[in-house]
């Protein structure tokens, strides 16, 4: 089976000392910047957490063991495969799900771009290129399609939505560059 790679590496976090369980305790998680307690086992995934205990199935369960994507959320501002991460690592960072993208009941610009370009087909790896796709646009508003391509580099279409998802990369950093005010 094919196998998605990050490009960069993901964010190092330190586990929280003394380690903690093995039975649930409280966690406290910042989410889409709303703070939420849990009372979850130490082994808990983020992605269990969002999805089981938060509700948000945004991030979607495709592999569970860092080879698809499908479950990238940001962590401070950095895609992560929530799948690999444990919940109370997550503990003191703010972690943003593709729910937390549109404001005010718009949508990001990014999202609007991947509509406009049409580039998802069944939509299960979409949530994850979305967010891959912000996060690149915050750290560099003028990519190249070579830079995009490595930003989605961890993020496995099986539609080969590649060229739209590409297209709509840099559609989106175009309508944020022309937003007034940048
Ligand atoms: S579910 Fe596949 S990388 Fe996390
Ligand atoms: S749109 Fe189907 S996996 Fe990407």
């Amino acid at each position: 089976m094919a196998k998605a790679v990050r490009a960069e590496p993901e964010p190092e976090l330190e586990v929280p000392v003394p380690v903690r369980g093995p039975e649930r305790g409280p966690i406290k998680l910042r989410v889409n910047g709303e703070k939420h307690e849990l009372w979850v086992e130490p082994r808990r995934t983020l992605l269990d957490a969002l999805r089981d205990d938060l509700g948000l199935t945004g991030a979607k369960k495709g592999c569970d063991e860092g080879t698809c994507g499908t479950c990238t959320v940001l962590l401070d501002g950095k895609p992560i495969y929530a799948c690999l991460r444990l919940a109370i690592e997550c503990e003191g960072h703010e972690i943003t799900t593709i729910e937390g993208l549109a404001q005010g009941g718009e949508l990001h610009p990014v999202q609007r771009a991947f509509i406009e370009e049409d580039a998802l087909q069944c939509g299960f790896c979409t949530p994850g290129q979305i967010l891959s796709v912000k996060a690149l646009l915050d750290e560099n508003p003028n990519p190249t399609e070579e830079d995009v391509r490595r930003a989605v580099s961890g993020n496995l279409c099986r539609c080969g939505a590649y060229p739209h998802i590409v297209r709509a990369a840099l559609r989106a950093a175009k309508g944020l560059a022309e937003r007034p005010g940048r």
